[in-house]
């Protein structure tokens, strides 16, 4: 792994130590029975009942043991070690059988399990993690099934390139917490990343602002979304759908208010922004 990965996965170790922790996590809430997943990957993935489900970055695991909860045998990666003792903690915690619910601590890029999988999932704000998408769906390609399906749904690039940094009109940085009406958009980001953006992390993350981690900057890599078509149909994949949604599965920007859904959106009115700010894609593998 080379020196960016390995600040990324430290901080993602501190990451995985705090969320458990985060309303935004809501641990308690899956204890007590609670899907973890949105609606949008539940309705449009369907059933998976007798599936064997590989989820790719899985963080701590809540999605991963959603999806075992569902009637799936899940195996779960992720290469933080704090996010999988934790995951395989929660898993022992609520019961699910080792042999239904697997862990996996690995960078994405060298997993080789050696078997191949009826679906391969991976969900909200993974890909900028990820410097190369042709290795990854590399990696996808080689643990599906002949007839087996990927699907993402994830953060997307164009909404992303608002980032979650914005500004008053004075072009102070200022609290999320401050009033939606003094902020303005700044496109912070690129659409294509050309190598590598170093990013300060003294924002905390999108579980908690206040979390501070001894990992000063990470890097991160945009994908526009040509690419990810790209990568996955050079593989040979097929892509069956790719959707695009005006909701967010965080507050990506402070004007935003969360429904009962879960999904944060800009409030409706005229000025309200028509940005596409997640995507869906299911491709298939050919039989
Ligand atoms: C934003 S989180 C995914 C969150 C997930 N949707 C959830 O809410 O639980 C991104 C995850 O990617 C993992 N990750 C980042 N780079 C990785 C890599 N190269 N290989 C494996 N996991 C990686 C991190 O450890 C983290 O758990």
């Amino acid at each position: 792994m080379d020196d960016s990965l390995t600040a990324n996965r430290d901080y993602w170790d501190e990451l995985a130590a705090h969320h458990p922790t985060t309303d935004f996590y809501d641990v308690q809430g899956f204890l007590d029975g609670q899907s973890t997943l949105f609606d949008l990957e539940r309705g449009e993935l369907g059933g998976v009942v007798g599936e064997r489900l590989l989820h790719l970055q899985c963080h701590f695991g809540l999605d991963t043991l959603s999806w075992a909860r569902e009637g799936a045998e899940v195996t779960g990666v992720d290469f933080s070690e704090t996010a999988i003792e934790t995951a395989r903690e929660l898993r022992d915690e609520v019961g699910i059988d080792e042999l239904d619910a697997q862990f996996v601590e690995s960078d994405v890029y060298d997993l080789d399990l050696g078997e191949r999988f009826d679906t391969v999932f991976t969900s909200y704000g993974v890909l900028a993690w990820l410097p190369d998408l042709d290795g990854w769906a590399d990696v996808i390609d080689r643990h599906l099934k002949p007839g087996g399906r990927f699907y993402i749904a994830e953060i997307h690039p164009f909404g992303a390139m608002f980032g979650t940094v914005v500004r008053t009109e004075a072009g102070e940085p200022t609290d999320i917490d401050g009033d939606p009406a003094d902020y303005v958009g700044t496109l912070a980001w690129p659409y294509h990343s050309d190598g590598a953006l170093s990013v300060p992390v003294d924002d905390g993350s999108y579980a908690d602002g206040d979390i501070e981690t001894a990992v000063e900057s990470v890097e991160e890599w945009t994908h526009g979304l040509g690419e990810v078509v790209t990568a996955l149909s050079d593989v040979g994949l097929r892509i069956e759908f790719l959707h695009e949604f005006e909701k967010a599965c965080y507050q990506q920007c402070p004007s935003m208010v969360e429904g009962d859904d879960g999904w944060w959106r800009f409030e409706s009115g005229d000025d309200a922004p028509d940005v596409p700010l997640t995507f869906s894609l299911l491709a298939t593998k050919p039989e």
